[in-house]
């Protein structure tokens, strides 16, 4: 077994264990409609035995940065069928991420009339990048109330029923990052004192409703998970991540999800991957900075049943067939990661330049 091996995860059929890892690239336009450069990108990439998407936002409030997509209004599923059709008719396979920044966002980057909402009003400290006035400050969030993450949760239902309309094979929730779903599990993004916050087992109760309901769509087969215990980005904090991530997993474990994608996290307090593989050890997929011997060899012992790859993938298009042939990497070009149009997007040639 390796990773050039046909893997079976829940209702997903990947061709082999070679996973690209979402990326967000900001090719949209204001409208978070997909674009036709990234039914290209796409495309080019879908060699990979599983595509998941970028994030992709479940609602306008869901939005935090500039240029990215959604996945609540028919022009934005339509410009995502244009996606998957393009992927399937490569013979390949794709989830949606889906992705709700939370408090991480700046009114300059969302729609007129969307909010920037956390389970608590407490600010993230830092900047983040608007095309209109460059860098500015997180916005302050308004705290949601308890019919406003009633709602949450049914936006995630509903882009979910979305994603599968537009042609997506499953969904992923992004449950890291400093995101809304990792606001709601950490202790200094979560003040609340209702059944939403305070211990462990009322801080993962969000995660818990959010997977129930997407998996409520077509069944938790077609549902994976991304998570990465005690990472600080987007100044995430929480007292103890063993005791959340403990309680969050026991629960999710007995929820048949397709996958849990896990980032390892060295400098972290949990062993991440140990933590992945003691609740969902036979479908894990695993990420952050993996070669291919490296990959290959987790595979090969079973440690892991795929690995992820994200920047291997921006210059690769043919990521795959570089290793199955030993070609050598491209290295991508920093500048234009979050640019808009093509270069340095999808004009990335493939090693037998076609
Ligand atoms: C340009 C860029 C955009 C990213 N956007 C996302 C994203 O939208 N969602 C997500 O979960 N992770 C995102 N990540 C993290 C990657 O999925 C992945 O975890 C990271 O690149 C480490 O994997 P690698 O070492 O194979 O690159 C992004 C990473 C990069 C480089």
């Amino acid at each position: 077994m390796d990773l050039f091996t046909p893997l079976t995860l829940g209702a997903l059929q990947l061709r082999n264990r070679v996973v690209m890892a979402p990326m967000t690239r900001s090719r949209c336009g204001a409208d978070a409609i997909p674009t036709h450069v990234m039914v290209d990108y796409y495309r080019q990439r879908a060699s990979a035995g599983l595509i998941i998407s970028e994030g992709i936002a479940p609602s306008a409030d869901g939005l935090g940065y500039c240029r990215t997509p959604g996945i609540y209004t028919a022009a934005q599923v339509d410009g995502w069928r244009a996606v998957t059709d393009a992927v399937h008719a490569e013979g390949g396979a794709m989830v949606a991420q889906i992705m709700h920044v939370g408090r991480v966002g700046s009114a300059l980057n969302k729609p007129v009339g969307s909010e920037t909402v956390a389970p608590s009003a407490i600010r993230a400290s830092g900047t983040m990048y608007t095309d209109q006035q460059g860098m500015q400050p997180f916005d302050e969030p308004r705290e949601l109330s308890l019919e406003g993450i009633a709602a949450v949760v049914e936006d995630y239902r509903t882009a979910t029923a979305n994603a599968f309309a537009a042609g997506f094979d499953g969904v992923e929730l992004h449950a890291t990052s400093g995101y809304l779903p990792a606001q709601f599990m950490s202790t200094g993004t979560n003040r609340r004192s209702d059944r939403y916050g305070g211990s462990a087992e009322n801080r993962v109760r969000f995660v818990l409703e959010v997977l129930e309901a997407m998996a409520g769509v077509d069944g938790a087969r077609r549902v994976g998970l991304r998570i990465c215990p005690d990472n600080p980005f987007n100044d995430l904090h929480d007292d103890d991540p063993q005791q959340t991530f403990d309680c969050l997993l026991s629960q999710v474990k007995e929820l048949g999800l397709a996958y849990l994608h896990v980032i390892r996290f060295p400098n972290g307090r949990v062993d991440n991957l140990a933590l992945g593989r003691r609740y969902l050890g036979d479908r894990l997929i695993g990420n952050e900075s993996y070669t291919f011997d490296e990959a290959q060899q987790a595979v090969a012992q079973g440690e892991l049943s795929a690995v992820s790859f994200g920047r291997n993938f921006i210059a690769n298009p043919d990521l795959v067939e570089r290793w199955q042939r030993d070609l050598p990497l491209a290295t991508f070009d920093l500048s234009t990661l979050y640019t808009p149009g093509a270069a340095g997007y999808s004009d990335y040639p493939r090693a037998d330049n076609t």
